[in-house]
């Protein structure tokens, strides 16, 4: 008996070959309708997947794709309790999470596509099917809230050390507080939300897109400068392994920083910081303040030196790097 639901991946496998492949051959192959094979095909070319499809011949993918495979990520993950989804499509992973309250019980969710994808500052995330990495992390802290500073470096740190694990020659910095960078433009970035508990727990969600084969975004959706793993690479990546390796690194980064805190990371901090001795803008709140970037604080806080000598510690904000020409020229020098 012929199903006339199944999973996209089976149809991805098929056509991941790069070759033709008609429906009825394929409907064969996975056991379902060639009416089946037809709706799966459609829908992926509603996602934006490009299908070119020739009479007597079949259907052909244009560009590489592999789809996230559950059961690849979790034989990969070192801890085998943490609950993994892979969700086809929602609108925000952190938004999937947001009701999950089971302390005990660690989560992550990824997602192909995001139909709302929420970044910073109210911004949103691009989050196009089937190219990038977007997960989010539940995890219960027992500690407070106000001692998460430094959370959000910390797992831009853990998303560098996976991109070296890939592409060892790429310069990956941080850009405080959240972004990665290559070569000054934008590569991944985070947004933690965090929930006050009883009995001193906090729990965070941790959400992180990386931009891992993305190559265009439609209508030039993305208002920054960005890039992916791909364009730096020039190799398609398989995110099944990527993901593994992200959820590798966060997991041991967040059980250090959970024991230990920030300060430990303060080395690997300085090493990747993109921003040091740069002249930069800090937006926070309202105010746009100009100085020289002097590092973070142990506790995870931008140090900013005015023009005045005096070193101002932010705890939040955006901050931009500024063009030579629209630097305020009394600012002392820098003794890089
Ligand atoms: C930023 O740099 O502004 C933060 C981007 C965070 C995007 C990720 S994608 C997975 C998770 N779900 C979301 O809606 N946002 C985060």
């Amino acid at each position: 008996m012929k199903k006339y639901n199944f999973n996209l991946l089976s149809l991805v496998d098929v056509l991941a070959d790069g070759q033709y492949h008609d429906g009825t051959t394929i409907g064969a192959q996975l056991e379902v309708t060639r009416s089946a094979i037809w709706k799966a095909i459609k829908k992926l070319q509603n996602y934006g997947i490009s299908i070119k499809s020739i009479k007597n011949k079949g259907y052909v993918l244009t560009e590489p794709l592999v789809l996230l495979d559950k059961n690849k990520i979790k034989k990969g993950v070192r801890e085998g309790n943490i609950l993994i989804d892979v969700v086809e499509s929602l609108e925000s992973t952190n938004d999937y999470l947001k009701d999950y309250k089971d302390a005990k019980q660690e989560r992550i969710c990824l997602a192909e596509h995001q139909t709302k994808g929420k970044g910073r500052l109210k911004r949103s995330w691009h989050s196009p099917f089937g190219q990038n990495i977007y997960l989010s992390f539940f995890y219960s802290f027992q500690k407070d809230v106000s001692e998460l500073a430094g959370l959000s470096l910390l797992i831009s740190l853990a998303v560098v050390k996976t991109l070296k694990q890939y592409y060892a020659q790429g310069e990956f910095l941080v850009k405080w507080p959240n972004d990665v960078v290559y070569k000054g433009k934008k590569l991944a970035g985070s947004l933690i939300e965090l929930q006050a508990e009883a009995n001193g727990l906090s729990y965070a969600i941790i959400g992180i897109g990386v931009n891992v084969n993305m190559m265009h975004a439609k209508n030039n959706q993305i208002n920054q400068e960005w890039t992916s793993l791909r364009e730096i690479s020039k190799t398609y990546i398989d995110r099944n392994s990527l993901c593994v390796s992200l959820i590798n690194n966060l997991v041991e980064y967040i059980r250090l920083f959970e024991v230990d805190g920030f300060s430990q990371f303060m080395k690997e901090w300085q090493k990747a910081d993109y921003l040091q001795d740069k002249q930069i803008t800090v937006k926070c709140m309202s105010n746009a303040i100009q100085g020289i970037a002097k590092g973070i604080s142990p506790q995870g806080n931008l140090l900013l030196q005015l023009k005045d000598g005096v070193i101002k510690a932010f705890s939040s904000g955006d901050t931009s790097i500024i063009k030579k020409k629209n630097y305020c020229r009394e600012l002392p020098k820098v003794n890089a």
